[in-house]
């Protein structure tokens, strides 16, 4: 038996969608207003599940205290308030899509769960489009 718990968390972030590799009217075409050379925020929702066996002396699938603080460890405390192209390593050379988010913040959490818990990321960039990664 598998329980699946989630946690929701949110965060602010500027972010522009280019490559540098291409000329500025096929960025334009390809990436739209998220070309926008002076950058544009999203108010990130976030929820993270864990799905795993319920731990028969806790009663927990996994204690939502260290999911919280793992979350905000890890994600918050690095995506909040930040411009992601320029101030987060990791979008340096990748684009901060959703969808590459999404990635980057399931490779961030994978390492720090055990082993037996599967992991899954949702991402809302709006409250109408979001995207979701489970490895
Ligand atoms: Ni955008």
């Amino acid at each position: 038996m598998k329980v699946k718990v989630s946690r929701r968390a949110h965060f602010n972030a500027a972010h522009r969608l280019y490559r540098q590799d291409w000329d500025d009217k096929t960025n334009q075409d390809v990436f739209g207003k998220c070309n926008n050379p002076r950058y544009h925020g999203h108010n990130y929702e976030l929820i993270v599940s864990v799905t795993g066996p319920i731990d028969p002396e806790t009663g927990f699938v996994m204690d939502m205290k260290v999911l919280k603080d793992l979350i905000r460890e890890e994600i918050e405390d690095a995506f909040d308030h930040k411009n992601l192209n320029e101030e987060v390593a990791e979008f340096k050379k990748l684009n901060p899509t959703a969808e590459n988010i999404a990635v980057v913040i399931w490779n961030k959490l994978r390492p720090h769960l055990n082993e037996s818990l599967e992991l899954e990321v949702q991402l809302f960039e709006t409250p109408r489009n979001f995207v979701t990664y489970t490895g």
